[in-house]
């Protein structure tokens, strides 16, 4: 089975079987989240991707559904410059890399910040948790996201974050 999408910005066809994951495929065939240990069950947050701008576990994504969508996997984020910008603030508050995380806790992070500039402190804080890691980056990331937000143009137009989001 064919399906025509849209990747990190290329329109091209990936091949899978009707009861693959996207996640599945994206790794296998488009050599994306490479030697990553990943859960494929939703928990870990590994293989997150952006589905038409919304972050979603692609491992829960049936790949026939994304027919014509277009993915942006934390591989297509590192080519931007806000990925560049927002890395460097996070270094310069001192993270530490992690071959098997930081690349998807960055990713994670900027879509949070991305769809609620109006965080606050405490939402950063869970959407932060909802990433598993055991290796002291979060109050990094912590104090990234509050620098971001408040170096973020004024008014921002936002959501307020919802309800059990978290
Ligand atoms: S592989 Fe762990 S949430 Fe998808
Ligand atoms: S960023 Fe990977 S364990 Fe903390």
């Amino acid at each position: 089975m064919k399906v025509q999408l849209i990747l990190n910005g290329d329109d091209l066809a990936l091949s899978g079987e009707p009861r693959d994951s996207l996640f599945a495929v994206l790794q296998q065939r488009a050599g994306l989240f490479p030697e990553r240990v990943c859960c494929e069950q939703g928990d870990c947050g590994r293989c997150h991707i952006l589905l038409d701008g919304k972050e979603v576990p692609s491992c829960l994504i049936p790949f026939f559904q994304v027919r014509e969508q277009e993915v942006v996997s934390p591989e297509g984020f590192q080519n931007t410059e806000e990925y560049r910008q927002f890395r460097a603030l996070l270094e310069e508050e001192g993270l530490v890399h992690c071959t098997e995380c930081t690349e998807v806790q960055i990713f994670h992070l900027f879509s949070f910040l991305e769809q609620f500039p109006q965080a606050d402190a405490e939402e950063c804080r869970l959407a932060i948790g909802e990433i598993p890691c055991r290796c002291g980056s979060k109050p990094v990331l912590e104090r990234g996201a509050r620098r971001w937000l408040a170096s973020r143009p004024w008014p921002v137009v936002g959501r307020e974050v919802p309800r059990g989001h978290h």
